[in-house]
């Protein structure tokens, strides 16, 4: 580093491009902040009821609170006036309550209702669902329109408040489905309730069953109309009505037909996302499921109704996506920093000097002699090539005075596959789960390919080590003239050993092929579950054939290149050896 003082000055070019990088990663997606008027709630001033008629959900955890952040948003953008409530109880944090408070919902705790059923052999999930029966002990209002934390409002749905003792939709097997409901608490009602939880059945082992075994005769419903008569309605009375599709449009259908089972998809007012496990929060489900979209074209909207919590986001998180991006990057600059170094050097002196086409000269120079970089100087057509690829044709084969070990080959197809499973689900494990889902994918992909690196580079370095070894036994390999092209007399000089022309094409290779599992049925447009399946799985097909050449050919390479280069004085310096 002759001129100091230039490197200096475009370390700090560096930084600040980082930043900047790391600034657009942050905001992506995210609209600018118009943050609320609502310091009065932050300093303790709790909501209070202000109509008759409420939107209510409950909340049992932290975990699905950016479900009713998404679902309140959805509401407030239909134009509502009525009061949104929110049920909370113990396992909810106060930040979270306070969160919930600044977006302009009612909080309102409540005690678990205990399950009856939890005795007996029933999913443990079910836990505390009962709960969901003190809706009907809200008598503080005429009717609630209640929305499970999984749903999302696409239309205004201040009809169902027409709705007159008890809605619900009609699901599966003539049952109804409890996640939307709309309720004309009684006490009466709720006391009738709490008296036969523990003799009726409920064949889900909660409140849905229960309901079920209630409104026993609920499946003969008549269809809720919401374009009758003022009059007509006033002479109607029944006990309860039945709700169109379009009031609770349900995902697992919308993923088996690949389209919403309605006359008129414009006419949709609520979305739930009811397939398991699988909810529109988890940044994973938007690369699986295509009505994410919808849920998460609202959370983007979601205002900053306390510091940063804008996008759905929280200080937490931003800190921990940032950390995790950060990481690989930093460790793999380390452990290149010599070849880094060059690049930086180059770089700046592109950008700082004066006359960019003698110093782009000069670089072709000096990357065509072949001196300067390791990595862009040694190319095709060394001997140690060569012999690599006389072996590829027969693996294990027999040529010249050498053998390689006998399952040289299949063995390190296992390591690569082992290697390249574990780090994916490393990485997904290590992504939190309610990020963006951009984010999501990126910090994926750069886990698994930094984890892969770093392991399967650890084990082709190993094989390297195996390769002097044998050589330094056998003592009969000459040794390779291509190995002069690194700069001579440094000791560490070679703090990458495991970068050269071949070895980041197969890398490359890779690294393409993995992209493209998730990316094709984007590309190609496909959106129905099985056949996007199915695609993914032909690529991961694809992927895994071209693993296995690669991680073949790269373990023969790396051997043989140990014992060619056995009697090369240099220290055992591995991929990551230095770290
Ligand atoms: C029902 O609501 C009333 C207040 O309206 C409350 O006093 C009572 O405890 C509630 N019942 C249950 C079981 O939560």
């Amino acid at each position: 580093m002759r001129s100091g003082g230039r490197v200096k000055h475009c370390t700090y070019l560096w930084l600040v491009a980082l930043g900047i990088l790391l600034e657009i990663g942050a905001c992506r997606g995210s609209p600018v902040a118009e943050r609320e008027s609502s310091l009065s709630l932050i300093h303790g001033k709790a909501r209070k009821q202000q109509s008759n008629q409420a939107y209510t959900t409950l909340l049992y955890g932290d975990e699905f609170l950016l479900g009713v952040r998404v679902l309140g948003k959805s509401i407030k953008v239909t134009g509502t006036d009525k009061d949104m409530v929110v049920l909370v109880s113990k396992g909810v944090s106060s930040e979270a309550m306070e969160l919930l408070e600044a977006d302009g919902w009612i909080v309102e705790h409540i005690d678990l209702l205990e399950n009856p059923n939890s005795k007996k052999k029933r999913p443990s999930r079910f836990w505390g669902v009962y709960t969901k029966l003190k809706i009907f002990n809200m008598t503080n209002y005429e009717k609630v329109v209640y929305l499970d934390a999984d749903t999302i409002v696409t239309r205004s749905i201040e009809d169902l408040f027409l709705c007159k003792r008890f809605c619900a939709n009609l699901k599966h097997s003539e049952r109804l489905n409890s996640g939307v409901m709309v309720v004309e608490p009684s006490r009466d009602l709720f006391e009738d309730m709490l008296a036969k939880v523990t003799t009726l059945k409920s064949y889900t082992g909660g409140d849905q069953g229960f309901l079920n075994s209630y409104f026993e005769d609920f499946a003969n419903a008549r269809l809720f109309d919401p374009l009758m008569s003022p009059d007509e309605r006033k002479e109607y009375n029944p006990e309860f009505e039945r709700l169109s599709t379009l009031y609770n449009a349900d995902v697992g259908l919308y993923m088996l037909a690949n389209k919403w089972m309605v006359d008129d998809e414009s006419e949709l007012r609520v979305v739930h996302y009811t397939l398991g496990p699988l909810k529109p929060w988890d940044w994973w489900c938007h690369w699986l499921l295509k009505p994410v979209d919808l849920w998460q074209n609202v959370r983007v909207t979601l205002v900053e109704s306390l510091p940063g919590t804008r996008a759905g986001e929280t200080a937490h998180s931003r800190l921990v996506v940032r950390v995790l991006f950060l990481i690989p990057l930093i460790v793999l600059a380390f452990c290149n920093r010599r070849l880094l170094c060059q690049i930086h050097q180059d770089v700046c002196g592109l950008l700082c000097t004066g006359s960019f086409c003698g110093y782009a000269r000069q670089l072709w120079y000096k990357y065509t002699a072949g001196s300067a970089l390791p990595i862009y100087s040694k190319i095709t057509g060394s001997p140690s090539n060569t012999s690599v690829n006389q072996y590829t044709g027969g693996t294990g084969g027999i040529s010249g005075s050498s053998r390689l070990p006998t399952y040289l080959g299949s063995l390190s197809v296992v390591v690569c596959f082992i290697c390249a499973l574990g780090s994916m689900v490393i990485a997904v494990l290590l992504v939190p789960r309610q990020v963006m889902p951009w984010t999501g994918m990126i910090l994926a992909y750069e886990w698994t390919f930094f984890l892969f690196i770093v392991l399967f580079g650890k084990y082709l370095d190993v094989l390297y080590g195996l390769g002097r070894s044998s050589a330094v036994a056998v003592s009969s390999v000459p040794s390779s003239p291509d190995a002069s092209g690194y700069n001579s007399g440094k000791g560490h000089s070679r703090s990458a050993v495991l970068w050269d022309a071949q070895t980041v094409f197969y890398g490359l290779g890779m690294a393409f092929f993995a992209m493209s599992v998730p990316a094709v049925p984007f590309i190609l447009g496909v959106s129905a579950l099985f056949a996007r399946l199915g695609l993914m799985i032909t690529m991961g097909l694809v992927l895994s054939a071209f693993m296995t050449y690669a991680a073949e050919h790269l373990a023969i390479k790396w051997y043989l290149r140990g014992r060619d280069e056995w009697n090369q004085s240099r220290p055992q310096s591995g991929y990551c050896g230095i770290c």
